[in-house]
């Protein structure tokens, strides 16, 4: 893609789409259709060097990686099934088969950490939001790379017990659980919002 400049002419509405046609064909694939192969540790390094490249306000780096494949998927699944078990009683099987199998069924799983130590000078929240887009840069790695993915979050999310499980230090969170893998189906597209209908231009009153 060449960049503007002040002297390039106005791209054509059908060059632009060119253009734009990676980023629009942008979509997630559900867990359940996350087939092996997925990206081997190589191919996962260069995707997460694509992901790091994201905008980030002070070069806090407020982010870091933990990845999960095979047998260590099905051991967090068994912990948060007992979990449930354990916490509710009441609990339906159904219920916690679906804690059990919530990272059995993509091949891969990128827990994109946020690490939000006090900092007196950029606020928590812009730091979130850069470990947020570094979720979506790998997504859009993955999808360049020939792969698919999903962001994923759920209570595991923002639990302490899955937190300690994980390693996670008393200021990190999980900005997302991102399940990586082969697609298995071609997701269908799903309504997108009209952009123009959420701008406003504002002027000087
Ligand atoms: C922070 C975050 C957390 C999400 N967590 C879940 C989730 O736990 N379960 C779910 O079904 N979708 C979740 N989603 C939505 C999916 O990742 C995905 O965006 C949605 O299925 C729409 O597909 P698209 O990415 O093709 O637009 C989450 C999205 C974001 C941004």
């Amino acid at each position: 893609m060449s960049p503007n400049t002040p002297d390039s002419p106005p791209a054509s509405p059908s060059s632009l789409d060119r253009q734009l046609a990676p980023l629009d064909a942008r979509r997630s694939v559900p867990a359940r259709q996350l087939d092996a192969p997925a990206p081997d540790a190589a191919t996962l390094a260069r995707l997460l060097r694509s992901a790091s490249r994201v905008p980030d306000h002070g070069k806090r780096v407020p982010w870091r990686f933990i990845t999960m494949r095979g047998d260590a998927r099905h051991a967090v699944g068994d912990r948060l099934a007992a979990l449930t078990a354990s916490r509710d009683p009441q609990a339906g099987e159904g219920a916690i088969e679906k804690d059990r199998q919530r990272f059995s069924h993509a091949p891969l799983v990128v827990t994109v950490v946020a690490r939000l130590e006090p900092d007196d000078k950029i606020p928590a929240q812009e730091r979130l939001l850069t470990a947020g887009c570094v979720c979506f840069a790998l997504l859009q790695a993955a999808q360049a790379a020939g792969f698919a993915g999903t962001w994923l979050t759920g209570w595991p999310a923002y639990d302490p017990t899955v937190h300690e499980w994980l390693g996670l230090a008393e200021h990190e969170t999980v900005a997302g659980f991102i399940h990586l893998g082969t697609p298995g189906i071609d997701a269908p597209e799903r309504d997108r919002p009209d952009p123009d209908a959420l701008s406003t231009e504002w002027r000087a009153p």
